[in-house]
């Protein structure tokens, strides 16, 4: 019996789900529905896919067979499919960030619970193998105590101008871009945020393209290990530089240091018309699978493809407590995730530092 999955919100990301769970179709993984809000996408997916596509998830649940749910709906816009979802017995991926109030993580982490389904994170920078050599490396004490550390991941201008301005405004660097690190970083130190203190800048955005959000947010994270990190976030890069983010980490220890160009892995090209770039190989690549199938690999692809395994898994007879071993996110991780991201904010709005524990 395959495993049945539908995807929420089928737009710029979800077609990464859609492409995961299509060439998953020979491994028991079966594609089984859409749930898309947009008319005139819903009907192009119905003649791509040739499966059902609902306008509304409730609807989905009601009628399609489904053993779990992948949400990739705008980041606002989780709460209630997962709530849904959870409801409904399914098991659940979401998109980065969990939600983006503290109550609402909190309200989809007790409905998983209740229901007893999986709830995963889709926080897709622990399956770079980059990050993980210095996790294991961390987690080994090579590194000795963690003092310090830095982290920067800056888009370019048109992700939030062009990519998604209908939802922009809603978001945030730190909600966008921040969140991929803060998670990291707990998984890296295994230790949560205790106290939290951001300053940010609107300028760009709202003169040249009237989004009311933030261009940069600077966020100083203390641990309870006592490890303090500066996450720098922005996404008003001009379309002139070499790759669409930019992204990287130090972390000092009191025996060594790690540092790590999450973005140029060591390729370059310039290309007539196109100007110089890096390529981030290890995020999304293509390659040809031996019957000569265009197949997607890389930790982008990795994280998705972890949670049709993990309800693989469970649709064999597994236990979830048995899941918590690996390296996905739990729903857990994203509550916490989601406080860190929620305090960055309220430290904007205040000018203060937010104690969280
Ligand atoms: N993991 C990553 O690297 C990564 C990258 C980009 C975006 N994301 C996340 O993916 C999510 C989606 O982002 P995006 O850039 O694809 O946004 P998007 O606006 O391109 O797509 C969202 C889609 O959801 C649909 N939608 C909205 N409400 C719906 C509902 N109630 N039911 C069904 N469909 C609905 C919209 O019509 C749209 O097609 C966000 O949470 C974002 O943060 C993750």
């Amino acid at each position: 019996m395959p495993v049945r999955i539908a995807v929420v919100g089928a737009g710029k990301f979800g077609q990464t789900h859609l492409d995961v769970f299509t060439q998953l179709g020979d491994e028991g993984i079966e594609l089984a529905a859409i749930a898309e809000a947009d008319p005139a996408r819903a009907e192009a997916l119905r003649a791509r896919y040739g499966i059902p596509v609902y306008a509304d998830h409730r609807e989905m649940l009601a009628k399609a067979r489904l053993d779990a749910v992948s949400v990739a709906t705008p980041d606002h816009l989780h709460r209630d499919i997962v709530i849904d979802a959870a409801a409904a017995g399914k098991h659940i991926l979401v998109e980065k960030p969990l939600d983006v109030t503290v109550e609402g993580a909190e309200a989809m982490v007790r409905a998983a619970r209740d229901a007893g389904v999986l709830l995963q994170v889709d926080f897709h920078k622990r399956y770079d193998p980059d990050h993980q050599t210095i996790e294991r490396r961390v987690r080994s004490g090579d590194l000795g105590d963690v003092l310090y550390g830095s982290v920067h991941m800056e888009d370019r201008i048109e992700v939030p101008v062009e990519w998604f301005p209908h939802w922009a405004a809603a978001s945030s660097p730190a909600w966008f871009l921040g969140v991929h690190f803060y998670d990291l970083v707990r998984w890296i130190l295994k230790s949560e945020a205790k106290t939290v203190y951001a300053t940010g800048t609107k300028a760009a955005l709202l003169r040249d393209h009237g989004l009311d959000t933030y261009d940069c947010v600077n966020a100083k994270v203390d641990f309870v290990n006592g490890a303090a990190f500066s996450f720098d976030t922005s996404w008003v890069l001009p379309k002139e530089f070499e790759a669409i983010v930019n992204q990287g980490l130090r972390i000092v220890g009191t025996k060594g240091v790690f540092e790590c160009d999450s973005q140029d892995r060591g390729t370059r090209s310039c290309i007539g018309g196109e100007g110089m770039a890096t390529y981030n190989a290890n995020f999304k690549r293509e390659t040809i699978d031996r019957r000569g199938r265009r197949l997607l690999r890389g930790y982008g692809i990795e994280s998705i493809e972890d949670f049709a395994g993990n309800v693989a898994f469970l649709q064999a007879g597994g236990r979830l407590s048995d899941l918590g071993k690996g390296v996905w996110a739990s729903g857990e991780d994203g509550l916490e995730t989601t406080r860190i991201a929620v305090a960055v904010h309220e430290s904007l709005a205040t000018g203060r530092v937010v104690r969280l524990r």
